[in-house]
């Protein structure tokens, strides 16, 4: 037998810290010429999962200098109200990222909702312009969670280029988004779903793999080729109810050449890149007004 790997980790919480200090300097620079970038936040009833994601990502953006709302609703607001309150966000020149955290209450048609949301403000990237944009190239938001999944790749300065990147999930938030983005970077992308007949054929096939499912140990050391990189996006609770992803993490890191971990891998990253869009955002809106 070959000699195990002890795969290195990609450290979500650093790389987070990082990217929010360079968010926080331009953040500075961008109020120094006047404009202040603005999020707002809607949360429409009491998940509790919701009230601790909202609670975290309107944290971090007043820690980098960003303004933020939060704007907390019942779980009986109207479909017809939320419209109107994004149609007066869409509106409010201090707001320059609109996010309304999902999942919606069954009552309101949550893609009416982000279809409502200006493509300009659209920080989460789930906007048909937003995707479209991703598909065929153009400048446009990129959905938070696999923009960091690709700034982590970034960051161990691995070159995509003929590599086979393999993504588990074709969420339109993560595995979707995410095979469009390794293709930009012109690796050769296979999407697997809860319908692929032979998962294991194809992971150890795998260079890069995007495990995006949302279910725990979707991906163990025998499905990984020595070597490989491993981006773990899931986010569950196991037995013990502790914080796991959807990689069997002690087993794939004997296997895997680099792996990130659950806590601490790509959940800070998605706030992080939050922060990056609702900047670029505002960065545009300054270059449209004129403020150099
Ligand atoms: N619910 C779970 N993840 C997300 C996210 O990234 N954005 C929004 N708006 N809702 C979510």
């Amino acid at each position: 037998m070959s000699t195990p790997y002890s795969a290195k980790i990609i450290d979500g919480n650093a790389l987070a810290a990082q990217t929010r200090a360079t968010v926080a300097q331009r953040t500075a620079a961008l109020q120094a010429r006047g404009l202040t970038p603005g999020l707002a936040v809607l949360l429409v009833g009491d998940n509790p999962a919701s009230q601790v994601y909202v609670r975290n990502k309107v944290k971090a953006c007043t820690d980098a200098g960003l303004h933020s709302v939060l704007e907390r609703y019942p779980s009986t607001l109207s479909e017809a109200e939320l419209l109107q309150r994004i149609e007066g966000l869409n509106k409010d020149p201090a707001i320059h990222g609109i996010l309304v955290q999902l999942p919606l209450p069954a009552h309101i048609d949550a893609h009416k909702v982000i279809e409502a949301i200006s493509p300009a403000k659209d920080v989460d990237g789930f906007h048909v312009a937003s995707a479209g944009a991703l598909m065929v190239g153009q400048p446009g938001f990129w959905p938070c969670t696999p923009y960091g999944c690709m700034k982590m790749l970034e960051s161990i300065g691995y070159d995509l280029r003929g590599k086979h990147a393999v993504v588990i999930g074709r969420s339109n938030i993560v595995g979707k988004p995410m095979a469009l983005m390794l293709l930009q970077q012109n690796a050769t992308v296979t999407l697997c779903h809860s319908a692929t007949a032979d998962l294991k054929a194809m992971t150890l096939q795998a260079d890069v793999i995007v495990a995006a499912v949302g279910k725990r140990n979707v991906l163990t050391a025998d499905m990984v080729k020595p070597g490989a990189v491993v981006i773990d996006v899931g986010m569950n609770r196991n037995d013990e109810g502790k914080l796991c992803g959807d990689v069997d993490f002690a087993g794939v890191r004997l296997v895997a050449g680099y792996i990130t971990p659950v806590p601490g891998g790509v959940g800070p990253m998605t706030i992080a890149m939050l922060l990056v869009n609702t900047l670029e955002a505002a960065e545009r809106d300054a270059a449209a007004r004129g403020l150099t």
